[in-house]
């Protein structure tokens, strides 16, 4: 792994996000030089680069452009998926602010290679400031004809649009948020049929992250080679980690794959508030698998190493609880938020994500059984991969790893409670 210093995405260049600024750093050029390419080279550039997804499931994204029909009589369309939903992931927002034409030239270049002409970015819609921010930057490359008819005078075309969701983290999910944009209701399509066949309107349709595709004119201006040699290996590239909880500094850092989660913490981030010792880390947002204080040393932020480990490196956004967390609250108030946004329509999802909140809320009031801690995990097992989407394993796996690592708090939780002693559980309470 090599040393990388530099800031790709977020550059310290003032006004980067003003089109002119943008324009005398270079901008534009990858699209200029993308658009005198065969399409299928650009594809052939961003597959060897090999760039991952970084909306969360680290999928190939050369190999996924790969999946859109050449010869399809149909309209193409490309989804930027800036929804940023998950509680501890806020890095899009920070393109948008900072860099929005990078991120604009990425979905050109996408559509350019892909053959899409429309493009719509799917923001939530709480973030006012930064669909502003956006739509400005839209209409500035609009008005330079890199957006709109005949781009820069080739027979290339593609329309731009924002879709503000309604503040529901289902519309994350690429199928969901295909069926909000149709003006529909946000429930998960069964897969297959896959975008690449039938996405929008049933057309074939691409849905990439917002970070993923702004790393796009980054390969097709240094070379797919260049790329590959930043960070780790088999996941490279430069990651906008936000970091959140209990740190001096908590932001948006961006840094290689690869680097070390406690560089992270104590190099970048300002260390542990009140240089407090670090009782848990969520290294990816809310979904994925916890880690114990103990196991951070040398783990590296990357997608290989943190599956090595039982976890995974998700968006990025790692959440830092101190000594004194009360793990069991985090992970009922976690659990609340996957209760709440679950859309109800697999089963598993609906009921079971009420169950484990139930369960854990007794637990807090004082009032949970050894059985329980079984019970619970039961639900979660039950509800992993027995879902049409994610959603129902992004709110099992906090709870299945936090009783894997922490099954000794629910069990003082249990002996300490007065009523374990004497508590004589209603019929409606009963668990086995
Ligand atoms: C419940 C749920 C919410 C999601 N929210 C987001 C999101 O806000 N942003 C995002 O890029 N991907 C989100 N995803 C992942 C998308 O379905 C999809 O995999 C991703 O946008 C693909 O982009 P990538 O290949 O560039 O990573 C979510 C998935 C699930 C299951």
């Amino acid at each position: 792994m090599t040393e990388f210093s530099e800031k790709i995405l977020l550059p310290f260049i003032i006004n980067l996000h003003r089109i002119d600024v943008y324009e005398e750093h270079g901008g534009y050029q990858a699209l200029r030089k993308a658009v005198k390419m065969k399409p299928e080279n650009v594809t052939d550039e961003v597959k060897k680069s090999n760039l991952k997804g970084r909306g969360g499931g680290c999928f190939p994204t050369g190999l996924k452009w790969t999946f859109m029909p050449k010869d399809s009589i149909k309209p193409k369309y490309l989804c930027a998926n800036g929804d940023e939903g998950e509680p501890g992931t806020f890095k899009d927002r920070q393109i948008f602010e900072l860099n929005p034409h990078l991120f604009i030239e990425g979905c050109l270049i996408a559509a350019y290679a892909m053959g899409v002409q429309t493009i719509y970015v799917y923001i939530r819609g709480e973030y006012t400031k930064w669909i502003n921010l956006l739509q400005k930057a839209i209409d500035d490359a609009y008005a330079r004809n890199y957006i709109g008819k005949n781009i820069l005078g080739t027979n290339f075309s593609a329309e731009m649009y924002i879709f503000k969701g309604a503040g529901a983290y289902i519309c994350g999910e690429e199928s969901s948020l295909m069926n909000s944009i149709e003006g529909d209701r946000g429930y998960p399509r069964v897969k297959p049929p896959f975008p690449a066949q039938n996405g929008l309107w049933g057309c074939p349709t691409t849905i990439n992250n917002i970070e993923t595709l702004s790393n796009v004119p980054l390969i097709i201006n240094r070379g797919w080679e260049w790329y590959s040699k930043i960070g780790a290996p088999r996941h490279p590239g430069t990651l906008l980690f936000g970091i959140s909880g209990h740190v001096n500094k908590p932001g948006v850092y961006e840094l290689p794959t690869g680097v070390l989660l406690t560089d992270l913490i104590y190099k970048y981030a300002g260390g542990v508030s009140g240089n407090k010792k670090i009782k848990a880390v969520i290294p990816g947002g809310s979904s994925t698998m916890w880690l114990r204080g103990e196991e951070i040393e040398s783990v590296r932020m990357d997608a290989d190493s943190l599956k090595a480990i039982g976890t995974s490196i998700g968006t990025g956004g790692v959440i830092i609880m101190d000594e004194d967390t009360d793990v069991l609250k985090v992970l009922a108030r976690i659990t609340h938020f996957y209760h709440h946004e679950s859309c109800g329509q697999c089963t598993p999802c609906r009921e079971g994500c009420g169950w484990m909140e139930k369960i854990l809320k007794r637990f807090l009031a004082g009032e949970g059984t050894m059985k329980d801690i079984d019970l619970l995990l039961s639900v979660a097992n039950n509800i992993e991969g027995n879902t049409v989407c994610a959603l129902g394993d992004a709110a099992a796996w906090p709870v299945q790893s936090v009783i894997k690592k922490f099954r000794e708090e629910f069990e003082k939780r249990v002996r300490e409670s007065p009523i374990e002693k004497k508590y004589v559980a209603p019929p409606h309470l009963v668990t086995d």
